[in-house]
């Protein structure tokens, strides 16, 4: 749970910086300083608010020290409305005093503030003690009323305003109720309108006193509400005093409304054409705008729902009575009255709904009713003039009554569960005029009554308080105005008692016979006078006509002119009837009430208004009360101006000062002990956080850790009570230190659990999204698994009908077979013409196509490796394949030799005798190699050129040329098929030949192929297995045998044949 104090202290955390401003400096919790201070400027902190208070004052009279100073109590005053701070505590009471101008202190951001907060944790302010009557209302449920007091133009108008702004604001709502809600509100507006008026004390002034009962169900929404007025002011509809105005709702039909409404009311856009209008010959003021005014009213009667016919009839019953005010009279030849023009008493008879003749009557005559008979009594000037105001006022009277009932059906609470009430009781205020009359009187002695009840309920309940707590306490005196109470109201005795009976005894009462009365009855009185009672020197400043009435808040000289009629507010009863006949549905509605069929003398004005007033403040007295003290700046409504006796006057007549007293008995503050503890609970190791045991042993443990001293505090029965206001000073300032450390603990355990709470957010995020994802993928997984399978099933049964003709079954099998058998065969072709070996082994069902694609890719690394050869290359292996004709698969050799190049020539031109070249020249050199030539008796190995030209083979030893055997005598060349090097060419028997020639050389293919080709004689080399017979000389012959063996050798075998033995090769 979070105290209250820290939510009071996030509140305060976010208070805007430009309210503050407005404030500046009277706010010792100010929000920057909270944020911005740091531990070790704690000293510092504690310089600040106490420098803070000696500017701006302190806010609660209570810790004033000394508190019986009347002086001191006006220096806090003025200290603070200088700095624009209106409002003071005493206590829980609220003292407000008008600025006379705007002050930014009433915006919605500051009301959420207020909300829910507790009273003495933010400056004073009308809406902390208006949140502080709800919540305590929603708490214990119980019924609350809010006394709003103050003399004329104090703000008491104002602040019940305010206070019904808060809880349209403030409480909880549903659709249906802010409908209801706004009618509360702008319910102001309408009546402002048709009960307010300017005077010379108010431009505003209430001319009637209201009560309003907001009505509260459990959850604390506001579900109804209900008006009672009290006494209007009739007599201001015909009659103003100099510098005075009539009702506000006149001036503004006049100067606001369209030009097509006024012409259908008869009305010219001109105040001064109205007599009702200009007495006061102020009928303009700068300070009032009327034309705007209108539009509010307007705007107002749409949401209280006024229908078109309700608003036509209600402004024609306004225009009626300007109208009726233009009506004049001059008296006929006899005396009487008779109309002067006519058009006036038209424009009411239309207006009224009431026949012209009909009404025309009621105002000239008088029904007389004798018995059975009426007689018809003509008026004289002034009795039809009496007559005429008379009916203005009774008409504009009874239709203020009616709108009121009218805004009460609009705000009826319809629910009937049990509800709760806050009263507003905003009442005109105490004044006084130069002149004053029976309105005067009423309007004080109004006041009076609500002075008394404040009596009862704080001063009286206040010291009961000590008692009630068993703390000791010095009485205080204070002046209890019951004595004038009584002076007015008492029964049989008081001057109401007296006016009533003087006007309802027979015989001729006037008013100052009613004065006579008062002196036989009140003389001695210590709070009445007259010019006759009065001595010497008071005598001067009383008429013969006057009374004088020392009033609690200061005398007041009355002028008994007019109490009589007033108290009788008679209207004939012929005016009655016609106007119950009237097509005006609120007229008729309003005149057909019950009074006309009753016999009974009405009861006078005084008296009602005496009886309301008893009964509201009995009401009043079964509620918890809540009081503003409204005290006025200065009587010239300037902003701004402190006018000290003026203030000094309100003070002592409302009885703050006795009030404050009282409040301190000896003890500056005191609380009840969980609010105190609640507090102040942070102070204490022990009370803070919780404190689970009795809120008072609570009080006990922190009043001991903060060291205060026995003599410094009392312990009630129920809360605490503090001696001196630097005791609680000192609390508070430590308080104050203690709150920022709070605020940052606060801050910090807030942000930890805000990270907590987002990371556990993140983490429960970050789960689902895992699961989600973790579904996601096995979903994934098992449709690839049972697709898998599918494909398996698919393809075992491929494989195991593989070998079928083509069909559903095995179709996809085998174009996967084929397809993977040439995946294979891409990855694994031969690189090469001569690798035969590499190429897969085809499946069966690929079979035939990889024989083609063999084929095929064969073809194609021939045709690649054919067109990468040059000429030259060519031509070298056209020699080579030449060799391959003539020794592939023939001699055992050939194989090793196919690898070795061919080069053109093995021993250059320049290494054979320079002679033997001279010598072949012709015959061009095309080749020549080093062989070894046996004996073709002996086999003696000789070393010899084997030069080969273009037409014939050489064998040259150094410088000669051993032999030339034209290649047309070379018959045959044999060679064995092992793997040695002999070569036997067999040359034809010409007269010179020599013999066939045994010759051994390296190069056995690169020379044989040559000479074949350079001879054309491929044909006649032979391959021969076995030995070579040769012709030693013609008709000799010798042998060459070959077989192979561990080494290879040359040598003459015993038989005289040539042994070669060559190695034995592998492949053999
Ligand atoms: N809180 C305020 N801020 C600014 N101006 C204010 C405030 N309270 C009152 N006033 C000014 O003082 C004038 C008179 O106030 P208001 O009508 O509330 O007086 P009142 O006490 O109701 O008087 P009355 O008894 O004549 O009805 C207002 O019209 C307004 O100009
Ligand atoms: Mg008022």
């Amino acid at each position: 749970m979070i105290a209250s104090v820290s939510i009071s202290l996030l509140k305060i955390a976010s208070w805007r910086g430009d309210i503050w401003e407005g404030w500046a400096g009277q706010i010792i919790l100010r929000c920057d300083l909270l944020q911005s201070r740091k531990t070790h400027d704690n000293q510092l902190d504690m310089e600040w608010t106490l420098a803070a208070r000696d500017r701006v004052g302190i806010q609660d009279f209570v810790l004033l020290d000394p508190h019986t100073s009347e002086t001191a109590f006006l220096d806090n005053l003025r200290k603070r409305f200088s700095e624009d701070l209106i409002y003071t505590y005493i206590g829980t009471l609220l003292v407000s005093v008008n600025p006379y101008k705007e002050i930014n202190i009433f915006t919605k951001d500051l009301m959420e503030i207020y909300m829910g907060v507790n009273f003495f944790e933010l400056p004073p302010h009308i809406y902390a003690l208006a949140d502080n009557a709800y919540h305590t209302m929603l708490q214990e449920m119980n019924n609350h009323f809010i006394l709003i007091s103050g003399e004329s133009g104090a703000g008491k108008t104002e602040a019940s305003k305010k206070i019904l702004q808060f809880y349209a604001v403030s409480c909880p709502s549903t659709d249906l109720l802010t409908s209801l809600r706004d009618r509360m509100v702008v319910s102001s507006a309408a009546l402002e309108a048709f009960g307010n008026a300017k005077t010379l004390k108010n431009d505003n002034s209430s001319r009637f006193g209201k009560y309003m009962d907001i009505q509260f169900n459990s959850e604390g929404e506001a579900v109804g509400g209900h008006i009672l007025s009290y006494l209007l002011e009739k007599s201001r509809v015909v009659h103003q005093n100099h510098g005075e105005r009539n009702f506000h709702v006149f001036y503004q039909l006049v100067e606001g409304a369209e030009d097509k409404l006024l012409q259908s009311l008869g009305l010219e856009r001109d105040c001064q054409h109205y007599s009702y209008l200009v007495q006061g010959e102020c009928a303009n003021v700068s300070s009032i705008n009327d034309k705007n005014e209108w539009k509010t009213v307007q705007q107002a009667l749409i949401v209280i729902e006024f229908t078109e016919d309700d608003t036509e009839s209600l402004f024609g019953i306004i225009s009626s009575v300007l109208h009726l005010g233009n009506v004049h009279f001059e008296p006929d030849a006899r005396g009487y009255a008779t109309l002067l023009g006519k058009a006036e008493v038209g424009w009411v008879s239309k207006l009224l709904g009431i026949h012209e003749q009909v009404l025309l009557e009621a105002l000239t005559y008088r029904k007389i009713e004798a018995k059975t008979d009426e007689v018809l009594s003509p008026y004289t000037v002034d009795h039809a003039i009496y007559a005429r105001d008379a009916l203005a006022k009774a008409i504009y009277g009874r239709t203020f009554t009616w709108l009121v009932n009218r805004i009460n059906e609009s705000l009826v609470n319809k629910d009937s569960t049990k509800k709760t009430v806050i009263g507003l009781l905003d009442i005109y205020g105490f004044e006084v005029f130069y002149v004053n009359s029976f309105e005067q009187f009423c309007i004080n002695y109004c006041n009076e009554k609500l002075q008394q009840l404040f009596i009862q309920l704080t001063l009286k309940s206040e010291q009961e308080e000590y008692e009630a707590e068993g703390v000791e306490w010095e009485p205080v005196q204070y002046f209890n105005n019951k004595i004038i109470c009584d002076l007015v109201e008492e029964k049989h005795r008081g001057i109401i008692a007296v006016l009533d009976e003087e006007c309802l005894r027979p015989g001729e009462a006037t008013d100052l016979t009613f004065l006579e009365r008062l002196e036989e009855k009140m003389g001695g009185h210590p709070h009445f006078v007259t010019h006759k009672l009065a001595e010497k020197k008071t005598r001067k400043t009383l008429d013969r006509g006057d009374f004088r009435l020392l009033h609690y808040a200061g005398e007041v000289t009355y002028c008994v002119v007019g109490f009589i009629d007033k108290n009788n507010d008679l209207l004939y009863r012929n005016i009655k009837e016609v106007m119950r006949q009237s097509k005006n549905p609120i007229v008729r509605q309003c005149f057909s009430s019950t009074d006309m069929d009753s016999r009974k003398r009405p009861e006078t004005v005084a008296t009602q208004f005496r009886t309301s007033l008893i009964k509201l403040t009995n009401t009043l007295a079964s509620k918890e009360a809540w009081y503003v003290r409204c005290l006025k700046s200065n009587e010239a409504k300037e902003p701004g101006k402190f006018d000290e006796a003026l203030v000094r006057h309100q003070v002592k007549y409302l009885g703050l000062m006795e009030h404050l007293r009282v409040r301190r008995a000896g003890f500056a503050y005191r609380r009840r002990y969980d609010i105190f503890l609640k507090r102040y609970k942070p102070l204490c190791p022990a009370t803070w956080p919780h404190w689970y045991g009795l809120p008072a042993d609570g009080v006990a443990k922190l009043v001991e850790h903060l060291g205060y001293k026995p003599d410094e505090y009392k312990m009630g029965r129920t809360k605490i009570f503090i001696r001196h206001a630097r005791t609680l000073y000192a609390t508070e300032d430590a308080f104050d230190v203690c709150k920022n450390e709070l605020a940052t603990k606060l801050q910090a355990k807030y942000r930890g659990y805000k990270a907590k709470g987002d990371f556990r957010r993140q983490k429960q995020a970050a789960t689902r999204i895992e699961t989600c994802w973790r579904g996601v993928r096995a979903r994934k997984e098992r449709e690839k698994r049972a697709w898998a399978v599918k494909i398996i099933k698919k393809f075992i049964k491929g494989y195991l009908r593989r070998g079928e003709a083509v069909s559903a079954d095995n179709s996809e099998y085998l174009a996967f077979v084929r397809q993977n058998f040439l995946n294979r065969l891409r990855d694994n072709l031969p690189k090469t013409v001569l690798d035969k070996t590499t190429w897969p082994t085809p499946p069966p069902v690929v079979k035939e196509p990889s024989a083609l694609l063999r084929v095929l890719h064969m073809r194609h690394l021939v045709r690649k490796y054919v067109r990468g050869i040059t000429p030259q290359r060519k031509a070298e292996l056209e020699v080579k394949w030449i060799t391959s004709v003539l020794f592939k698969g023939k001699k055992d050799s050939y194989p090793q030799s196919v690898a070795k190049p061919f080069v053109a020539t093995r021993i250059s031109e320049q290494d054979i005798n320079v002679r033997v070249v001279e010598t072949i020249r012709n015959e061009r050199i095309k080749y020549s190699t080093p062989v070894v030539k046996y004996d073709r008796s002996g086999f003696k190995p000789r070393q010899r050129q084997l030069i080969l030209t273009q037409a014939a083979l050489y064998m040259v030893e150094e410088v000669k040329i051993k032999q030339r055997v034209g290649y047309a005598a070379l018959q045959g060349v044999s060679v064995s098929n092992l793997s040695d090097n002999i070569m036997i060419l067999h040359v034809a028997c010409e007269p010179k030949h020599k013999g066939d020639l045994v010759l051994e050389c390296e190069h056995l293919f690169e020379v044989l192929t040559k000479l074949s080709i350079l001879a054309n004689k491929q044909s006649v080399i032979k391959v021969v297995q076995g030995s070579i017979k040769f012709d030693i000389q013609p008709g000799k012959e010798g042998f060459v045998d070959f077989s192979s063996g561990q080494e290879p050798m040359v040598y003459k075998a015993k038989n005289g044949h040539l042994m070669v033995v060559s190695l034995r090769t592998r492949t053999r």
